[in-house]
């Protein structure tokens, strides 16, 4: 049974009349994305040590409840031992970063295998990294500095939590937290960076700052190639519902299904808090927007009030629908996937893992949208579980369990249980 909370809340909904009947990938976008430049990141990273692909998970019981023929659901919550997707991106920034620097300071192009292996280890050292971040990011920068030998400072907001600071601590960055919300932080770290000659290393992108970004958005692809393998080849996809934050997973997954599947790739839903729906306003007003967080959302990740640049240009054109959530659906909705309701074992799903699961079962839930989605008995969907108990307490809080508790119970190999 679902909860009752999807019957009471309030979904907006946009569609977006651009992307309708598109054929195949622009040209003029290749130059922002372009699968067959992200190969040499899905090359490099599936090099790292711990890497491992994450599970595509079927989650046939929320399915069924639903009356749609099948759903998939990509477990980032073991993603290198970090618990998010995003570790894909940000590590690989920097170390694109640091290849860049080292070859311009030795006057000769330098390998990832070299920075890797600690060749250049002394002149690695002296470079620092700096970036803003809700958590995740920042996690996977800090990651990356400790992996390849660099120093790393981190900026986060006021709300950011307790324990997500300290995680990034415990990676060694030096971290910073500022009065403000996550734009104002953005801010103040380039004005950190400037001051010192560091090197931003953002997850989002702005006019005049789009090359190491651009490396952000190839990191991800790594999930998109493994999603590919890992889907029954008999499975063609309907529609996918994505996260966004700044819209840098959305512009990523966007351009990947776009690139590889052409007109017949999967209807594409944006979903974001209500509280930060920067892409949602952008897409109805025609032209980026920025968006004033007054109250951080529970799905921290995606509390950004400004698009990404780059991914903003695959966005406005590519994707179909814009959706926006109320936090009340995040805890029902992890409470639900820890218990084992939906898949055939208990997933751990952090608040902003959740967002697509959330917002398919509202869909379902309201004929209207439902009909306008085109989602009945024949839909294939692909959601994106894109973190795990990022904040352990956080996630005992929400769910009433602690994320260990929940793992004691797993794995549950093949049982079918429905709550
Ligand atoms: C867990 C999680 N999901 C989704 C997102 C949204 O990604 P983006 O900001 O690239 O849109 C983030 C961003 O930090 C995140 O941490």
């Amino acid at each position: 049974m679902l909860d009752t909370v999807y019957d009471k809340v309030q979904i907006d909904y946009f569609h977006n009349p651009v992307a309708d009947g598109q054929g195949d990938y622009p040209a003029q976008l290749k130059e922002i994305f372009d699968v067959q430049a992200c190969k040499r990141a899905v090359t490099e990273i599936s090099q790292w040590p711990s890497y491992r692909a994450t599970e595509l998970l079927s989650l046939d019981g929320l399915a069924k409840e639903l009356g749609i023929a099948g759903i998939y659901y990509k477990d980032e919550s073991t993603r290198f031992g970090l618990g998010s997707f995003k570790s894909l991106g940000g590590a690989y920034e920097v170390l694109c970063l640091l290849q860049q620097q080292i070859s311009k300071r030795v006057g000769q192009q330098v390998n990832f295998a070299s920075i890797r292996n600690g060749s250049y280890a002394e002149l690695v050292k002296e470079i620092t990294v700096i970036s803003a971040t809700d958590g995740n990011h920042g996690r996977s920068v800090a990651w990356g500095a400790r992996l390849f030998g660099c120093q790393c400072v981190i900026y986060i907001h006021a709300e950011v939590s307790a324990g997500r600071q300290t995680a990034m601590e415990e990676l060694g960055a030096e971290v910073v937290r500022i009065a403000g919300n996550y734009d104002d932080s953005v801010v103040e770290a380039a004005k950190r960076a400037d001051d010192n000659g560091w090197f931003i290393v953002s997850d989002t992108s702005y006019e005049g700052y789009t090359d190491l970004p651009r490396h952000v958005m190839a990191g991800y692809t790594v999930m998109a190639n493994e999603i590919s393998a890992q889907l029954p080849a008999d499975i063609q996809l309907t529609h996918t519902f994505v996260q966004g934050g700044v819209g840098g997973l959305a512009g990523a997954m966007c351009g990947y299904l776009w690139q590889t599947l052409g007109g017949k790739r999967p209807r594409f839903v944006i979903v974001e808090p209500d509280r930060a729906d920067c892409l949602f306003q952008s897409a109805r007003n025609g032209e980026p927007t920025v968006v004033k967080v007054v109250e951080e959302s529970v799905m921290a990740g995606m509390s950004c009030g400004k698009v990404s640049f780059l991914a903003w240009q695959i966005l406005s054109c590519g994707t179909n629908d814009f959706m926006t959530i109320p936090d009340e659906l995040i805890a029902p909705a992890m409470r639900s996937l820890a218990d084992g309701c939906y898949a055939s074992r208990p997933v751990i799903a952090g608040e902003s893992a959740v967002a697509g699961v959330s917002a398919l079962i509202a869909a379902c839930s309201d004929p209207e949208l439902k009909e306008a989605l085109q989602l009945n008995e024949s839909s294939q969907v692909l959601l994106y579980g894109t973190e795990g108990a990022t904040d352990p307490e956080i996630y005992r809080t929400l769910v009433g369990r602690s994320a260990d508790e929940v793992a004691a119970t797993m794995p549950v190999a093949n049982e079918d249980k429905s709550c």
